[in-house]
């Protein structure tokens, strides 16, 4: 089972809308800065949760895995870590410069859970594939998941991976994960503790 909904994280209250599967316990979610004076901001915050036990979680922001920014986060021990990546066929990605992530508070991991949130800058146009994201309406994006194996070298961002055991899309409505609450919600985000233990 898949669904996209509201879902209020009940280790920050941040409100982020998301993708969960259910069979995975997986969940990718979004929020968005309102669109103001007409020009759509190119910013938003992003989570990524799973079990401890998940090697990683990833997302295509084009929804296709080619031609479109991917984001590959996963857990070295307890210490968050994501790499931006790029892939012109379905055959392992290289590194992408352009996205500016910054990885927030309340990231980690516990012997249950592992979490990466982030906030990605420049991050909503691109050249290539579908060009950016949808500033309002639905948009697809990708999701990619490996549920065993870490990158070869969970240390280094740059490092090499294995290819998915799972991976798809979804839609998710853009204008619905735009919030007026950004601002403070970043600032939680910001301040909130590590995830560990
Ligand atoms: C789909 C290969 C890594 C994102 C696919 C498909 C192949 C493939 C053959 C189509 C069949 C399927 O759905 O499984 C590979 C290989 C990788 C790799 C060889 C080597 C490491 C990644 C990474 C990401 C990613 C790191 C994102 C972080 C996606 C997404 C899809 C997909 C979103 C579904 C949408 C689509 O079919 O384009 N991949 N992949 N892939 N992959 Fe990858």
């Amino acid at each position: 089972g898949q669904t996209v909904s509201q879902w209020s994280d009940p280790t920050t209250g941040v409100s982020f809308w998301r993708y969960h599967e259910q069979e995975l316990d997986a969940t990718w979610g979004y929020i968005f800065p309102p669109i103001s004076g007409g020009a759509a901001p190119d910013d938003f915050i992003g989570i990524f949760q799973a079990s401890s036990s998940t090697g990683y979680i990833g997302n295509s922001l084009g929804g296709s895995m080619r031609s479109n920014p991917l984001l590959v986060a996963w857990v070295d021990g307890t210490t968050p870590k994501i790499s931006s990546r790029w892939a012109e066929s379905y055959s392992p990605p290289s590194l992408y410069t352009g996205p500016r992530i910054t990885i927030l508070g309340s990231s980690g991991s516990n012997s249950q859970y592992q979490r990466i949130v982030y906030r990605c800058q420049n991050c909503t146009s691109w050249t290539g594939g579908v060009n950016g994201i949808s500033p309002n309406g639905t948009h697809v994006f990708g999701f990619a998941y490996h549920s065993v194996s870490k990158p070869n070298t969970p240390s280094d961002i740059n490092s090499g991976l294995y290819r998915h055991t799972h991976a798809g899309q979804y839609a998710l409505d853009v204008g619905n994960a735009r919030t007026t609450s950004y601002d403070d919600f970043l600032k939680i985000l910001v301040n909130a503790p590590p995830l560990s233990g």
